[in-house]
């Protein structure tokens, strides 16, 4: 810990515990769930930071650990299992961890083939072509049983990829034919490529595109809208010599290079031609809110940091300690011109992250968007997500949000669950931590009323970790 004032009291106690995997009939619920909420919630999130006496340093660096709420008619089930990676076989096996981790290096550690990290899964966890697929960064998806949480295999796309392709954490599906957008860096020192995939709703391949990048980017994530793909390409950098060279951790090989700039890199979707590049303020971004074309012009719409957030994601359990403003962006682009029009952002800058539109949205015209956001930042010292706003670009700002009380956290994506009869109902869902009690519970909110309060709380019988990103797959 800092010198600084703990602006997160008790935040230890939310990331340094053995996770229990149970599953169980929720009890205890109150207030009221809306009877059209039936299917399972899904979060991935990193839920191991300990083992045999050493500790991760790293949020990134956890094992992957599901969490499943389903809601039927005749009751809510939570259920909770790590993702069964190699990773975690082989460090169970050993009783120790074996393998570098994204932000934990040290002498003797292994890498997947000798050349990238065995991957924790921990990142994302989405359904796709009757499965459930759990994600990492750079990795293939391992597939699970979606009512159990058993793991079954890795799942290579019918062969189309293997367990080296480059493929990020952040799939997404277009709501319109079902397809499955991904992307994945290629490193390289002479040649660092973007590559593009688009499968079917049945599992097979039906394009890869690759584009040619100036720098080895770090990119976690993407946009796509009906003829296009954006990137938001940033100057963190990888230097390949410190991590195979130097036995560094990717954190530590990681550079922030401001004087690169950052671009908006869009791409033809299905086309075989290049893309293009527009020149934005030189800032960090980790996700997209959400893209779409309007009046001839592609939107993208960003999470802009003034610096790159990973460092902000150590030292485990003491995260956030300097981390940046951030705001959410929207950038009008004019594709036939390729160039840049407009570039909008909100006033909000408190940190807002892991943006949810809703899943019929993505890659569509929208107007609102939901986000976690950490109320104490611009302060020093450790600090966490604390506040669920909704934003919406009609209102130009944040326009609504709830704050947990003091020392208490929420985690998760909150993800925007509409209702499929009439989409302007909306439910927002969140993991909510007391590690006071050391207890959490889930909360459902009335996503166009955030600052009413919940409208359910659900009890957890054991306190899970802050997730990362969340999916809801209905019956
Ligand atoms: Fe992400």
């Amino acid at each position: 810990m800092t010198a600084e004032k703990d602006l997160a009291p008790l935040l230890e106690k939310c990331f340094l515990f053995d996770a229990t995997e149970d599953s169980y009939e929720m009890t205890g619920i109150t207030g009221r769930i809306p009877e059209w909420l039936r299917g399972t919630y899904y979060m991935n999130g990193p839920a191991r930071f300990e083992r045999a006496g050493m500790r991760y340093h790293h949020w990134l660096d956890g094992d992957g650990m599901i969490c499943a709420i389903r809601f039927g008619a005749d009751g809510v089930r939570f259920t909770n299992k790590f993702v069964g990676t190699t990773k975690l076989k082989d460090e169970e096996a050993a009783g120790k961890f074996v393998y570098r981790g994204f932000g934990t290096a040290w002498e003797g550690d292994k890498l997947l083939r000798g050349v990238m990290l065995e991957p924790p899964n921990n990142v994302s966890v989405y359904p796709y072509n009757g499965k459930l697929l759990a994600f990492g960064e750079q990795a293939l998806p391992l597939e699970l049983d979606p009512v159990t949480l058993e793991t079954k295999g890795y799942y290579d796309f019918d062969g189309a990829l293997n367990e080296v392709t480059p493929f990020a954490a952040h799939a997404k599906t277009d709501p319109t034919n079902g397809h499955l957008l991904n992307f994945g860096v290629s490193f390289s020192m002479t040649e660092p490529m973007l590559n593009v995939f688009e499968f079917d709703p049945h599992g097979e391949l039906v394009r890869r595109r690759r584009h040619k990048l100036e720098y080895q980017h770090s990119v976690h994530d993407f946009g796509f809208t009906q003829n296009y793909v954006a990137f938001y390409l940033s100057p963190l950098i990888m230097d390949f010599a410190r991590f195979w060279g130097e036995g560094a951790s990717v954190m530590e090989s990681l550079k922030w290079e401001p004087e690169k700039g950052s671009v908006i890199f869009v791409a033809p979707r299905s086309a075989k031609e290049p893309g293009f590049r527009v020149e934005v303020p030189p800032c960090y971004c980790l996700h997209l809110i959400n893209c779409f074309e309007e009046g001839g012009m592609v939107m993208v719409d960003v999470l802009e940091m003034d610096r790159p957030i990973y460092v902000e994601y150590q030292p485990v359990p003491d995260l956030f300690p300097t981390a940046s403003a951030c705001r959410p962006v929207r950038f009008v682009i004019d594709p036939v011109k390729k160039q840049l029009v407009e570039r909008i952002a909100m006033s909000y800058d408190l940190a807002p992250d892991f943006p949810s539109t809703g899943a019929h949205l993505q890659g569509a015209k929208y107007d609102a968007f939901w986000v976690l956001g950490i109320g104490a930042n611009g302060l020093p010292g450790r600090k966490f997500f604390d506040q669920l706003v909704k934003g919406s670009w009609k209102a130009g700002d944040v326009c609504d949000k709830w704050i947990a009380p003091a020392g208490e956290y929420l985690g998760g994506e909150p993800v925007a669950v509409m209702n499929p009869a009439n989409p302007e109902e909306c439910v927002v869902i969140c993991v909510h931590s007391i590690p006071a009690e050391d207890r959490g519970e889930y909360l459902l909110f009335d996503g166009h009323s955030l600052s009413t309060g919940p409208i359910a709380r659900l009890p957890l019988k054991n306190k899970i970790h802050a997730g990362f990103h969340t999916s809801f797959h209905f019956d």
